[in-house]
């Protein structure tokens, strides 16, 4: 399909698949008689013929709105029933947009302890430059955020399944405290982009606005950054849509084109990542040197029970935490000495990927708060892609008998100096 959709032509019905979506759009009213190329094209352009002057057509400039981008915008808001969403370049680039039409000087936000790092600066270092306060919080206690929640308060932002613990928030529960606390004068945003729209549906639960990273599993290859903004408030995305005129944050065509592709095959990637995480975790939680496993599909998952009622489809994403025996420094030997699952700052991709959140994802969040949302420095964050479980976590197992052989005897001969000979325990 070349040039502009008519979107008021276009109709969400729940009686289409998830996958259906993904793959041809949202269902349109009616017969309508479809012609063109299969995929859409790539509309690579930055402007637009203008044919009489002040007369422009639907797209006039691409920092503005552009086909490509259109494309996806339409898809990515029928996998939530919403309306189409609002891309970004980046998954940052589109909550700094959401941030700056939601937020004044003198206003305040809570957000959950433990998300994605880079949104933390963005309140600690940016946004608090600008008189925007922000109170973090454990959000898997809703009276927590109740608690935190001022007359001041007009956005909460969580992210569930956290990351990198993993711990999880109840939406529901958050969307209702939001409400109640707020007087209905702050929203509920929450980022989607571990479990996506196929495992968790946000808006559905009552949020006002899921956030994505589209970088990770909607892309899903890794070949480009993107962002989105999902919500059935138009007003908002309104908003959002002028913020990122003001501000250029919009996708480039061919992103948006690769990611209109990494996106028709999203349901089928994040069913089989998960199920391939399943037993992985589950390997690793019989590994007698792994300390800790975070992974909402263990059976002791200390929130199994929202697990269920929350993610659907009975599957809980591609992301594993784990720790080591040896701490931070027998979890740096891990990293290091895989083979097969990549060392990168990056999750939700076809290749099976290992991270650091201390120095990598997590750097920039105040150690204090790493510790309290339980980002511990041994911490390891293990996105699964699309190889065998078998050799994923033989990759990972390997690693670990190597970081156990090199830390475990130099533990022991530092307890043997320091305690007197106490020996040295391994679990
Ligand atoms: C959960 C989550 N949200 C948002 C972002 C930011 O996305 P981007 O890197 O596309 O700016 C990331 C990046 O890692 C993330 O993991």
């Amino acid at each position: 399909m070349s040039g502009s959709i008519d979107r008021s032509s276009l109709v969400s019905t729940p009686s289409s698949s998830l996958s259906a979506r993904a793959l041809h759009g949202p269902p349109r009213s009616g017969k309508v008689a479809r012609s063109g190329p299969l995929v859409g094209a790539l509309t690579q352009t930055t402007t637009f013929h203008q044919s009489h002057i002040g007369q422009t057509g639907v797209h006039s400039y691409s920092r503005v709105s552009n086909p490509s981008v259109d494309e996806l915008e339409v898809v990515l808001g029928a996998l939530e029933d919403a309306a189409p969403a609002v891309a970004f370049g980046t998954g940052l680039g589109a909550e700094a947009a959401l941030f700056f039409a939601l937020l004044r000087a003198g206003d305040h936000a809570v957000l959950g302890e433990a998300i994605y790092g880079g949104t933390t600066r963005l309140f600690r270092q940016l946004l608090s430059e600008l008189g925007i306060a922000s109170t973090f919080v454990d959000t898997s206690d809703p009276e927590n955020v109740r608690k935190a929640i001022t007359p001041r308060t007009k956005l909460v932002f969580i992210e569930t399944p956290a990351n990198p613990t993993l711990k999880l928030t109840d939406i529901a529960a958050i969307a209702r405290v939001t409400k109640e606390a707020s007087g209905g004068n702050a929203k509920l945003a929450v980022d989607n982009t571990f479990l996506t729209a196929v495992l968790q549906r946000p808006i559905e639960l009552g949020a006002d606005i899921s956030v994505y990273s589209t970088t990770k599993l909607i892309e899903g290859h890794s070949t480009s950054c993107g962002g989105a903004i999902v919500s059935n408030d138009l007003a908002l995305l309104d908003r959002v849509r002028w913020m990122r005129k003001c501000t250029g944050g919009i996708q480039a065509p061919f992103n948006a084109w690769l990611t209109s592709r990494g996106l028709k095959t999203l349901p089928l990637r994040i069913r089989e990542q998960s199920r391939i995480a399943q037993v992985v975790a589950e390997g690793l939680a019989k590994n007698p040197f792994v300390q800790v496993v975070n992974f909402p599909g263990l059976a002791g998952f200390p929130q199994a029970e929202l697990a269920a009622r929350q993610h659907l489809e009975g599957l809980h994403g591609s992301v594993i935490s784990f720790e080591v025996v040896g701490g931070a420094s027998a979890g740096k030997l891990v990293l290091e000495n895989a083979q097969l699952c990549a060392l990168v700052e990056h999750v939700g991709s076809v290749e099976s990927l290992l991270t650091h959140p201390v120095t990598m994802t997590h750097a920039d969040v105040p150690a204090e708060q790493r510790r309290a949302a339980g980002i511990t420095d041994g911490l390891i964050r293990l996105s699964i892609g699309l190889e065998e479980p078998e050799e994923i976590l033989a990759d990972i197992e390997h690693a670990i008998a190597i970081a156990h052989e090199a830390i475990v005897p130099a533990a022991v001969a530092a307890s043997t100096t320091i305690n007197g000979g106490a020996a040295w325990v391994a679990r």
